[in-house]
């Protein structure tokens, strides 16, 4: 993984960065001694080289199991609990996966992650027709959207194979002891899984909540993992120097830009199949840094399908923003644009070429544009999709969360901003300890 920067050093002189040195060696420190803020919730750190061999052959070979006995697969989370495993599965799937006609593992669907009726009955309607299992995955277990998508599909479950059969179909991912879920699971006797107390939502996916759907769409969670461990050795055991270390690049790059007016960073990609990877990375920062009236805006676009959209803005719209590109080097097909003798649409220029060559020359094109246009870029080039690389992006761009979180003096590791829809949610809905919000939130609507 190389990093490059575009636009951004003439922003601000050495001096800035050189300022900065110093907190990223207490940032550093303080992660790895576990002595900063939100330091109970650093375990996704040692995640990478503790996961044990025994957990890792035990969600392999329930993987297998589940592959026996579905056709289909719903992962039931929200936030951290959903968007980790949807992230790397559609990076690594099939852009059709639902057209293939060889399916080798079961096709994952997802629930809890909103409270749509239709969507939820559009599911169902699948589910009567398909064989399935189901994780269910929260660490406090008292979740709202996962825990309504549950009960529903708990009971289709039971209606369509009998309780004894459906319990062996749910796998409960949920906290060691804590929590209405962990409860219902040892009542019912499902499989479970623990999420360790140290580990955030945001921060879980090397945990089951990421590693069993993985390993149920057939992919290799020992790749993920051990893409996961070789980042950690390179930014923890490398220096710590902004010239040499990639994720105080990053952290102090983002900084810096903030302090000078860049409050939006958007993650571009040029591969449809990385836009929920951009969905988790969003939810990392955002919810790591906005806080306490501070923090970047983090939002998304794939190109070049938003350059029709989003690009005018880009190019000149208000530039309060930076882009973080991932660019892939190499795609993992091959597919030339083929010679036409007439040439009525003109192609004729580009015939032979690789597609992903002319991918290649809008990305550029693109991004000497977008510098044209005062908007600073970051490049982030990795050399393919695959477990590894996403391991490693995936462990990236966590050390180098927590890190820009300490640079920006917030907890990177909670989320208290999250609470306040649902309480004013359970006062509308009449939950038992909400009477007196209920009085209020109704003298307000
Ligand atoms: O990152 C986080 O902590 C949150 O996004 C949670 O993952 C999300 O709110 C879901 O919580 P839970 O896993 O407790 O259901």
């Amino acid at each position: 993984m190389k990093i490059e920067l575009k636009n951004v050093l003439n922003i601000f002189d050495q001096d800035h960065i050189n300022e900065y040195s110093s907190e990223i060696e207490i940032a550093y420190k303080e992660l790895l001694s576990k002595t900063g803020k939100g330091n109970d919730f650093l375990g996704w750190i040692d995640l990478p080289d503790q996961i044990s061999t025994e957990l890792i052959e035990d969600i392999q070979l329930i993987a297998k199991k589940i592959n026996l006995n579905s056709e289909i697969f719903v992962v039931i989370g929200i936030g951290g609990s959903y968007l980790g495993a949807r992230a790397i599965i559609d990076a690594l799937s099939h852009h059709f996966v639902q057209l293939q006609d060889e399916k080798k593992s079961p096709l994952i669907l997802y629930a809890g992650q909103n409270i749509s009726e239709d969507y939820l009955c559009d599911l169902i309607e699948i589910l009567n027709k398909k064989d399935y299992s189901l994780a269910v995955i929260s660490k406090s277990g008292t979740t709202t959207e996962p825990a309504i998508a549950f009960r529903l599909l708990k009971e289709h479950l039971e209606k369509k194979y009998g309780r004894e059969e459906a319990v062996k179909r749910i796998f409960a991912i949920t906290d060691s002891n804590r929590g209405a879920l962990k409860e219902l699971a040892n009542i019912e006797g499902y499989k479970t899984y623990d999420i360790p107390d140290d580990v955030g939502g945001r921060y879980s996916v090397l945990t089951p909540v990421g590693l069993l759907p993985i390993a149920v769409a057939g992919y290799d969670i020992r790749a993920f993992i051990n893409g996961a461990k070789s980042m950690k050795k390179e930014l923890l055991t490398k220096s710590t120097s902004f010239d040499s270390n990639p994720a105080t690049q990053y952290a102090i790059i983002r900084n810096l830009l903030y302090q000078n007016g860049f409050t939006n960073e958007i993650m571009v990609n040029y591969e449809p199949r990385l836009f929920y990877f951009t969905e988790w990375w969003k939810q990392l920062y955002g919810e790591s840094e906005g806080k306490e009236n501070k923090g970047i805006f983090p939002a998304g676009v794939g190109f070049t399908t938003d350059l029709h959209s989003m690009g005018q803005y880009i190019q000149e719209g208000i530039r309060n923003l930076f882009e973080t590109v991932i660019s892939i080097e190499n795609s993992n097909k091959e597919l030339k644009i083929p010679k036409n003798d007439e040439d009525l649409d003109k192609l004729n220029y580009i015939s032979g070429k690789r597609i992903s060559s002319v991918n290649h020359m809008a990305e550029i094109g693109t991004t000497l544009a977008h510098v044209d246009g005062g908007v600073p870029n970051i490049q982030i080039r990795v050399p393919e999709i695959s477990e590894f690389v996403l391991g490693q992006l995936v462990f990236f761009f966590e050390f180098a969360c927590a890190l820009s979180g300490y640079l920006l003096k917030v907890n990177p590791f909670d989320q208290p901003g999250v609470e306040a829809y649902k309480s004013n949610m359970f006062a509308l809905l009449g939950k038992k300890g909400f009477e007196k919000e209920t009085e209020t939130i109704r003298k307000r609507i």
